[in-house]
């Protein structure tokens, strides 16, 4: 039995996604053609050629000038960025229930949300630890205006929230205050899903919620009629690879009278005066929209939404749900001669309720870890595009790696001095194994057996290694003998 014939059998449904093959080999051929193995998919996906040449044809064929006048250039953009807005809305099945801001990207969503929403003492802002620092930002903004700030924990080694102790910090809101819930519907660290019934399950304890869905919608279905968060953020070209520099939030119209924007821009009154140093703002999502939208590219989102539309989101879904639960699987049976682990997985092992992100690190015969960055470097040269670090998600790195609060104040105490190479030295310094970062292989729309069969072949290279690289320098780790010092 070959490996392919293995895989399939273990996951048979992985057959009724073939029509994503045809696409690998047509509208993603140049992955191929430059021998290149694409795993960072949370990172971004990739765009098909066919969006591309929609998009192109769009602006060879019409004349468009900036939105929003009467001239007639204008109104043929302005018709096409308030039909692509129309889209979006049914896209998510939120045409009735919200309104949609077009943004530059998840966290200029989440930016907007952070300084709008009405913070105030006796109020309360409330993230779980898994979460991207855009949505942890929106602390600052929380406690400048005497808003508490706490945090919801992660169950180990699953990473999943804790979800007594967030009942628990649930249960503290005042319900006459402006209380904001803040998670992601899938973590870009972990891959885990989280469950969105804690929308309504907040929501009815006083709690508005902000649901990150970034990660969430390239391979799941958002539909914004089951569940209803108050706002929504996410960014276009992690859907379908392009166009950059567009994303979205979603306000529940319900919420939106909730939201003060701090300030007014180009674009976003109905009347602005210098002498009475007064000003109306639009009373629609034009009031979020500072200055120039990215008016050329926003057409191109609705061609990408049509495409996803053509191949199906469930069809993206499920083929990666086999890839990325064999890819586990294989994973986690990686040992070295003697036996030990080579692999360590954060987040969950299986597939239930876990998107296409797998996060990882690779220990050495004796159980040493090896270092995150010289795998990269290694992947990159045999044309495999992983990522490294803590994916700015750095509550769900401390829980995964087991940092300490007194860890990362050690850290944080390093001042100007932090950087990886020193935080390490002082995690080693008291005696720790950990790590500060891990490597993350992210399966999205074009992926294949072979990418994953080849991503596997590159880590089994790493049985019974016993190398570790910091930085230019390589030790032998039994002896700690200095092989190369490149420094
Ligand atoms: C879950 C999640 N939220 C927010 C963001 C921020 O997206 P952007 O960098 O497009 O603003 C990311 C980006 O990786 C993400 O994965």
């Amino acid at each position: 039995m070959t490996a392919y014939e293995d895989f399939v059998a273990r996951y048979p449904s992985y057959r009724d996604t073939a029509a994503l093959d045809e696409l690998r080999s047509t509208e993603y051929r140049r992955l191929d053609e430059h021998r290149q193995i694409y795993l960072d998919y949370t990172g971004g996906s990739l765009y098909a050629e066919c969006q591309l040449k929609r998009h192109f044809t769009l602006l060879r064929d019409g004349v468009f000038g900036n939105p929003h006048s009467a001239n007639p250039t204008s109104s043929a953009m302005t018709d096409h960025v308030e039909r692509t807005r129309r889209f979006v809305l049914r896209y998510f099945n939120a045409a009735d229930d919200y309104v949609l801001v077009f943004t530059q990207n998840a966290s200029g969503a989440l930016k907007l949300v952070g300084e709008s929403f009405p913070f105030a003492p006796g109020g309360r802002y409330l993230a779980t630890f898994d979460n991207h620092n855009s949505v942890n930002g929106i602390r600052e903004f929380a406690r400048a205006k005497g808003a508490a700030v706490a945090y919801a924990p992660l169950t180990s080694p699953g990473l999943r929230v804790d979800l007594e102790q967030l009942g628990t910090l649930l249960d503290r809101a005042d319900p006459a205050c402006e209380n904001l819930l803040a998670f992601p519907a899938q973590s870009n660290f972990s891959g885990v899903k989280h469950p969105l019934d804690l929308v309504t399950k907040a929501q009815r304890k006083g709690w508005r919620v902000l649901l990150d869905a970034a990660a969430f919608v390239p391979s799941n279905r958002l539909d914004l009629k089951a569940v209803q968060p108050d706002f929504v953020s996410v960014s276009f070209y992690k859907m379908f690879g392009y166009p950059t520099g567009v994303g979205a939030l979603l306000i529940r119209r319900s919420a939106f009278p909730k939201l003060a924007r701090p300030w007014f821009a180009g674009g976003t009154v109905n009347f602005a005066s210098v002498q009475a140093q007064a000003h109306v703002l639009s009373s629609n999502e034009a009031a979020f929209e500072d200055g120039t939208l990215n008016y050329l590219c926003i057409p191109a989102v609705e061609i990408g939404l049509e495409y996803l539309q053509s191949v199906g989101i469930e069809m993206i879904g499920e083929r990666i749900r086999c890839l990325t639960s064999w890819l586990l699987e294989e994973l986690l049976a990686l040992r070295h001669d003697n036996g030990r682990a080579m692999v360590r997985i954060y987040g969950p092992a299986v597939a239930p309720d876990r998107g296409g992100t797998v996060t990882l690190n690779l220990y050495d015969p004796h159980g040493h870890l090896l270092d995150y960055r010289r795998v990269e470097e290694l992947a990159g040269q045999e044309g495999i595009s992983l990522r490294t670090g803590c994916f700015c998600n750095p509550g769900a790195g401390e829980m995964a790696e087991g940092l300490t609060e007194e860890d990362m104040r050690t850290g944080y105490a390093l001042g100007e001095e932090i950087n990886l190479q020193s935080f390490l030295g002082v995690l080693r310094g008291q005696g720790h194994n950990k790590s500060a970062g891990a490597i993350r292989a992210s399966i999205g729309i074009a992926s294949n057996f072979a990418d994953i069969s080849r991503f596997l072949a590159f880590i089994s290279g790493f049985r019974n290694q016993t190398r570790l690289t910091i930085g230019d320098v390589t030790f032998d780790i039994e002896s700690c003998r200095v092989i190369r010092d490149g420094s």
